[in-house]
């Protein structure tokens, strides 16, 4: 029975480790897309802009829905898991919003999505660290 209790206590253990470390893999790519956006702007590039949203999108759906968003955030902090999932909502609808400019060629509306995209980071952010 202990040792049940003490094989147990450890599975937990491994699982939440590796949803820390799903976190941590997906928001260091996430940094990765933004800068890939960022410089196919700088550097006139529709496709990098385009493969720096599709980076977005991928990275952006460990938070596929309120139960799963809550997983990521920490313990005192999942009650936000709502707000927490409107943030990654709102990133999906600015990158829809900017491949349908690209599509248009209308690269400074683009531009602007990218900022909203940004300020959907900083609103999930600033609920988990209380900003
Ligand atoms: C739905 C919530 C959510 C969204 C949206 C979100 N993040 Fe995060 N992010 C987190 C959590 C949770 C952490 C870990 C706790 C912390 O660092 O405060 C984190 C941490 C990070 C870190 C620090 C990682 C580390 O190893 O310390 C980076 C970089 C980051 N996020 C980038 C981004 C970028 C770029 C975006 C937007 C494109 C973004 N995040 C959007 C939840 C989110």
């Amino acid at each position: 029975m202990k040792l049940l209790k003490l094989l147990l206590a450890s599975l937990t253990v491994t699982v939440a480790l590796s949803a820390n470390e799903t976190l941590t893999k997906n928001m260091i790519e996430m940094e990765t897309a933004l800068n890939t956006i960022q410089k196919g702007f700088l550097y006139n590039s529709p496709d990098m802009v385009k493969a720096g949203i599709k980076q977005i999108e991928t990275t952006n759906d460990i938070f596929n829905n309120q139960k799963a968003t809550a997983k990521y955030l920490p313990k005192n902090k999942k009650h936000m898991a709502n707000i927490a999932f409107n943030a990654s909502k709102r990133m999906d609808s600015a990158a829809n919003e900017m491949k349908a400019y690209l599509n248009n060629k209308e690269y400074s509306k683009a531009f602007a999505s990218y900022s909203e995209i940004l300020n959907s980071c900083n609103a999930c952010h600033s609920v988990v660290r209380g900003w």
